[in-house]
């Protein structure tokens, strides 16, 4: 197993669970090539052994054994279901990032990839992230499909325009990596591509430190807020034109047509490019769209924003991935 997974053939693996994926991706190379050989080997023994011997050869009656069929039906159904839960397995801990996941943020378009970290810095086809801190990319496109992957790190997820998907990852050893658009995206698809750059707890903070730091996305978001003038609707005091932005974490409206729809990212994304799409029940389609005067980016920090607002329950802020990496260094 060490021995395959150091051949040149096999990227670096680079993440918690690059182990994990690689245990399934073998065990299921192994039986493949198990079995074909298997067969192959087979075809040509019996091929010889039973060949026609005479002009008048006619062979012997077939028999059949019930253990025998019994024998090769249950023993591949056993491997295959084995196969199937080992991967759903796998699958979980790829596709549910754990709750102290720090959440950056990608663009894609054609053709460049499009970071934002949590403190506010931004970066075009670099990433920059510390080691040991699970990282939760939540991205959207602002073209065509896209599609992220980071071979070291075994993830891999489509990027869509008016979708959010996210992948996560916790990085185990510093370097770099290649990031790539796995998903043929046009004429410079093969380009679209940058890298991934895990670093030590210090080192990440000192890069921080050293870059522009730009706006951080709750600073973004509240000033689109008010720049858009969704406080003019959208606050206690103006006569409840629209409905109010209270703890929409996690919880679900009841819509005029009598639905629930839960306040997830994608339905406030829909809430602002077409309003009258799902109208929270006791209001009118007053709000206009705001198709074509925000952009992705500015769709994700505005949500970012509209959804810590009023938050009751503490602990929904934006945690950065400096306090979470200093956490880290803290551990040991
Ligand atoms: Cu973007 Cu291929």
């Amino acid at each position: 197993m060490e021995i395959l997974r150091n051949l040149p053939l096999f990227p670096e693996s680079a993440s918690t669970f690059a182990r994990d994926v690689d245990a399934l991706y073998f065990f299921g190379l192994f039986i493949a090539a198990f079995f074909s050989l298997l067969i192959a080997v087979l075809v040509v023994v019996f091929a010889v052994k039973f060949k026609r011997r005479s002009e008048n050869d006619y062979g012997i009656p077939e028999k059949t054994s019930l253990p025998l069929e019994i024998t090769w039906s249950v023993i591949p159904l056993i491997i295959v279901l084995g196969l199937f839960f080992w991967g759903v397995k796998v699958f979980v801990i790829l596709y549910r990032p754990p709750a102290d996941a720090v959440e950056y943020f990608a663009v894609g378009k054609q053709w460049m990839w499009k970071f934002q970290h949590p403190e506010g810095n931004r970066e075009i086809n670099d990433l920059h992230v510390p080691v040991g801190v699970p990282i939760k990319l939540t991205m959207t496109s602002e073209d065509v499909i896209h599609s992220f992957f980071v071979p070291a790190f075994r993830v891999k997820a489509d990027v869509l325009p008016a979708r959010y998907t996210t992948v996560w990852f916790e990085a185990t050893k510093p370097g770099k990596y290649h990031l790539f658009c796995a998903e043929f995206c046009g004429a410079e698809h093969s380009r679209m591509g940058g890298s991934v750059y895990v670093m030590e707890p210090h080192d990440y903070e000192a890069w921080l430190a050293g870059e522009e730091p730009g706006k951080s996305l709750l600073a973004s978001g509240e000033e689109l807020f008010t720049d858009l003038a969704c406080h003019t609707c959208h606050t206690g005091d103006t006569g409840g034109r629209g409905p109010l932005l209270t703890n929409l974490t996690g919880s679900e409206a009841l819509l005029a047509d009598g639905r629930t729809q839960e306040r997830d990212d994608l339905y406030l994304r829909e809430s602002i490019l077409d309003p009258a799409a799902k109208i929270v029940a006791g209001y009118q389609p007053l709000m206009p769209s705001f198709q074509g005067q925000i952009n992705e980016e500015q769709l994700l920090a505005l949500i970012r924003y509209v959804k810590q607002l009023n938050q009751t329950a503490p602990g929904e802020g934006v945690q950065t991935a400096a306090q979470s990496s200093a956490a880290a260094a803290d551990e040991g």
